[in-house]
């Protein structure tokens, strides 16, 4: 029986019958956190006044990620491009990142989700370092949503890194070069045994993947808004979901 979630009066004002069909629910939603700084602006506050809006978005999504049952959530915090920024403005983020698994740690693991990361957090200050690897030690065995914090994480630094470990395994004995295949490069990445992203969602109005998930966004579907993530509710949650209910994927084959 089909199972639907009505979403009626939340969707009102836009006077869309909305209603997501929870035996259809993506596995892997991905999202480009963006607008923060334009969001502040628009309010005459400074950038970091806006990221630290961004974080309280972060709140209501992964919970209702959660009680939907999505299994993986992959949230760009900072890309590997974002150090071109002010110093000012990099130790906002880290402390914001910090301040966010201290504060969210007891929330999160009470609903069961694993506080993952994926990127090159090597280049990371130490305490986020130890934040990120505390959090994911102490959730690793939950069972529910996954969340995986991209941080410092950039799809080709992704792939550089996955090739040279590859070469290594190669130089170890471990891999054969003939049995090089798609596996090989999926299992050496960062996402490796997660499902590839059903849905990439960016806010802010940018339509560009800015190098998130290159490797992995081979089907992903796209669904881009001019809201700010400060701004992003749950209501726009179910919108991209409903409507990647609706979309058509044929993964290069004929209906
Ligand atoms: C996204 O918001 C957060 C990060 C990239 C860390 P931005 O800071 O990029 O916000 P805009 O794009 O300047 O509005
Ligand atoms: C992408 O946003 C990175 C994150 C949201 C973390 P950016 O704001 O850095 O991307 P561009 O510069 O607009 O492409
Ligand atoms: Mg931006």
């Amino acid at each position: 029986m089909l199972n639907f979630f009505r979403l009626k009066k939340e969707n009102k004002a836009a006077g869309e019958d909305i209603h997501i069909d929870l035996d259809n629910i993506p596995q892997h939603i991905a999202i480009i956190m963006d607008g923060n700084g334009r969001w502040a602006k628009e309010r005459m506050l400074p950038r970091t006044m806006g990221h630290k809006a961004g974080v309280e978005a972060i709140r209501g999504i992964v919970k209702e990620c959660s009680s939907l049952g999505i299994k993986y959530l992959t949230l760009y915090a900072f890309s590997t491009e974002n150090w071109k920024r002010s110093n000012e403005e990099v130790s906002a983020l880290m402390n914001l990142l910090v301040q966010y698994l201290r504060n969210e740690f007891k929330e999160l693991n009470e609903n069961n989700v694993i506080i993952n990361h994926i990127g090159d957090i090597s280049k990371l200050p130490q305490v986020c370092q130890q934040e990120l690897k505390n959090a994911y030690e102490n959730t690793k065995n939950n069972t529910g949503l996954t969340l995986n914090l991209a941080l410092n994480y950039g799809g080709r630094d992704e792939i550089l890194r996955a090739v040279k470990n590859i070469y290594e395994d190669i130089k170890d004995g471990k891999i054969r070069e003939e049995n090089i295949d798609e596996n090989t490069i999926a299992s050496h990445l960062d996402t490796k045994g997660m499902p590839d992203p059903d849905i990439i969602i960016r806010p802010s109005g940018e339509q560009r993947l800015s190098n998130f998930l290159l490797w992995q966004c081979a089907y992903s579907e796209f669904w881009y808004s001019n809201i700010k993530w400060p701004d992003f509710k749950k209501e726009h949650l179910h919108k991209a979901i409903y409507d990647f209910q609706n979309r058509d994927r044929r993964f290069g084959g004929v209906k």
